[in-house]
């Protein structure tokens, strides 16, 4: 290990908690540690801030409180948007088809998976570009009155691409069919009003914007139908039970409502170091490409293929360099297949297997991206040379 302190430049995996965030958490765990659903003094205190909490959610996504609810994590949310709608859908109107795409997280994409291998429902994947984007006038074509659900992620988690939300959800709405966006990747960066994406349904994740782990939300716009996918107790408007986690429902709400309030600065930031590795990396190494859409990409999101590395090799000799990065999501390192969304785009199983993805944070400055640039050439030609050697 180097001397320095190591850089992490894998901010779309996670993110620390804002030292504001864990100031407003504590007193939940110990002082205000309330059940909601008690009637007592203590309860009403524990209610008092998971509604203020609430609130905080709503102004940021300009919508009525009763339209948040909290889950466990991001997953919890793709999970119950994508199930209770497919089951509202079918018992409602006797709508069987989930269309999706397969550049999804896996929270998504497994899930509608499995709703058609197991529930009878069927997938209906749309095509995406080279850049992972889908166009509204494909989804267009395929919409009918057969369709249960559409949901598409609104910033991509591998490759940063942003999909145009507005236009696509436009298309549902106007045929009255539910429309669910992923939404993880793009808080703290994007907009997150649901009037102006047009969504139904959308979900987050409070660590991807400096809030804690293991807590989520989905936004279920009133008047959708979704069936619950946990039930139990009547919390969270009986649609989903289980005890509500007050102090993570707390940071989660402080972690949005500032990474609202300071989303443009962020963003400034994030995109001046994100230009500075693309031109970095595309001029001082060979046979690399920028994966994901040139412009219409997240902030602070640089991801790359490249030609005769093993991405694994190459994240390992980063690590002992000093530089935390990521070749895909989070949940697929450690994997030496290519990532499937790489092989959707169109690159060949050679170039995926060298993926690299790189991702600034609030923390990150101009002189962890010249430390970074300044190893990473040789890091890749070193072990370019010792596959060649492998394979002779
Ligand atoms: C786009 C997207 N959706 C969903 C998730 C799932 O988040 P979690 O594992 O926190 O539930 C992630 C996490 O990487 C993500 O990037």
């Amino acid at each position: 290990m180097p001397d320095s302190k190591p850089v992490y430049l894998d901010h779309a995996a996670t993110t620390p908690v804002d030292p504001r965030v864990l100031q407003a958490m504590l007193p939940f765990f110990r002082e205000r540690y309330g059940n909601p659903s008690s009637l007592h003094r203590y309860g009403q205190q524990a209610e008092a801030a998971v509604e203020r909490a609430r609130k905080a959610v709503a102004a940021v996504l300009a919508c009525r409180p009763a339209e948040v609810l909290f889950t466990s994590c991001a997953t919890e949310s793709d999970n119950l948007a994508l199930r209770g709608a497919a089951w509202a859908a079918r018992s409602q109107r006797g709508a069987r088809r989930i269309i999706t795409t397969p550049v999804e997280h896996h929270a998504v994409l497994h899930t509608a998976m499995q709703l058609a291998a197991d529930f009878d429902f069927e997938l209906d994947l749309l095509p995406v570009d080279e850049y992972g984007m889908v166009a509204p006038s494909t989804l267009a074509s395929r919409l009918d009155q057969d369709v249960a659900l559409v949901s598409i992620i609104y910033a991509n988690n591998e490759i940063g691409t942003i999909n145009p939300i507005p236009e696509l959800a436009a298309l549902c709405r106007q045929r009255a069919i539910p429309f669910h966006t992923d939404a993880v990747q793009a808080a703290g960066q994007l907009t997150l009003n649901v009037d102006e994406l047009q969504v139904d349904m959308l979900s987050l994740g409070a660590h991807k914007f400096y809030g804690p782990k293991g807590i989520g939300v989905l936004y279920v716009r009133e008047g959708t139908p979704l069936q619950p996918a946990q039930t139990g107790g009547g919390q969270e408007f009986g649609l989903r039970a289980g005890t509500h986690n007050v102090p993570l429902i707390v940071g989660l709400a402080e972690a949005l409502r500032l990474a609202a309030d300071e989303r443009d600065r962020h963003v400034a930031h994030y995109a001046d170091l994100r230009d500075a590795i693309v031109s970095g990396v595309i001029e001082h190494i060979p046979q690399v490409r920028l994966t994901g859409h040139p412009e219409k990409r997240m902030a602070n999101h640089a991801s790359f293929v490249m030609r005769g590395v093993d991405g694994n090799h190459l994240l390992a000799a980063l690590d002992a360099a000093g530089f935390a990065c990521s070749s895909g999501s989070a949940c697929k390192t450690g994997n030496p297949e290519p990532s499937d969304v790489l092989l959707t785009l169109g690159i060949s199983h050679e170039w995926a297997l060298g993926s690299l993805r790189v991702t600034v944070g609030r923390d990150t400055c101009s002189a962890d991206v010249e430390r970074f640039l300044a190893v990473l050439p040789d890091l890749v030609q070193r072990i370019r040379s010792l596959g060649r050697q492998e394979e002779v």
